[in-house]
C-alpha cells in the first residue's frame, strides 16, 4: 500500500492522531482499506493490536505485529504498530490520540460498535470514535472467515496481503 509519506502538519500545528484497534488475526485487505481511509483524515494512525484474552489467536502477538509492520514498509512516519493490553481509551489518551477509528462493514456491526463507542466515551470523553465505511469489496470478509478458508486449502489471495497469505499457508501446512 502506498500513502503520501510527507508530513501534512504545518510547523507548530499539533499532529492529529487516531488509534485503530483490533485483534488482526490476521490483518486483511479490509483492515488495510480502513487504515488507508484513516490516513486521509489523520496525520498519524497507530494500529493497536489487542492482546485479546477472549480470542485464542492463530498468530502470536509478535507475529501479528510484524505482519502488520510489513504492510507499511514506506509509511513509518505515519503508521505505528503497537500492542495494547489494558483499556483502549487509556492507551489512546496517553498517545495523544483524538480518535479511535472503527470500520463498518454491514448493519450487523452496528449494535456492538454502538455499545463499544458509548462505553469508550463514558470511560474517556476526550477520545471520539470515528466510523469509516469499509470498501464495498471487503464487506464480507473477517479474519475468521479468511482463516477458515485457508485452513481448508482455499485461495485467499486478493483478500489479504501476499505475505499474510504465505504465513497462513505455512501455519496450516505446519499444523
Ligand atoms: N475488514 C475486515 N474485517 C474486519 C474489519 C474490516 N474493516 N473490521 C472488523 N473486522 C473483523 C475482524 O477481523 C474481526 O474478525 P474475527 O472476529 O473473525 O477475528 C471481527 O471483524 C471483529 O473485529 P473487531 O470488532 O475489530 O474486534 P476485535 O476482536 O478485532 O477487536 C477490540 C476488539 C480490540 C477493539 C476491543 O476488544 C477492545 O477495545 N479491547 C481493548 C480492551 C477495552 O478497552 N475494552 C473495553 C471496551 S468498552
Amino acid at each position: 500500500m502506498t500513502t503520501d509519506n510527507e508530513s501534512i502538519v504545518a510547523p507548530g500545528t499539533p499532529e492529529s492522531i487516531a488509534v485503530y484497534p483490533g485483534t488482526f488475526d490476521p490483518i486483511t485487505n479490509g483492515h488495510l482499506d480502513i487504515i488507508e481511509r484513516g490516513l486521509h483524515l489523520f496525520d498519524r494512525v497507530i494500529i493497536a493490536v489487542a492482546v485479546n484474552a477472549e480470542k485464542e489467536p492463530l498468530f502470536p502477538l509478535e507475529e501479528r505485529l510484524q505482519m502488520i509492520r510489513d504492510c507499511f514498509p514506506n509509511d513509518k512516519e505515519r503508521v505505528e504498530v503497537n500492542s495494547v493490553s489494558g483499556l483502549l481509551v487509556d492507551y489512546a489518551f496517553k498517545q495523544g490520540a483524538k480518535a479511535i477509528i472503527r470500520g463498518f462493514r454491514a448493519v450487523s456491526d452496528f449494535d456492538y460498535e454502538f455499545q463499544l463507542a458509548l462505553m469508550n466515551r463514558r470511560l474517556e470523553r476526550e477520545v471520539e470514535t470515528v466510523f469509516l465505511m469499509t470498501g464495498f469489496r471487503w464487506i464480507f470478509i473477517s479474519s475468521s472467515i479468511i482463516k477458515d478458508a485457508a485452513r481448508h486449502g482455499g485461495d485467499v489471495s486478493g483478500l489479504v496481503p501476499d505475505h499474510v497469505r504465505e504465513m497462513l499457508q505455512e501455519k496450516y501446512l505446519a499444523g
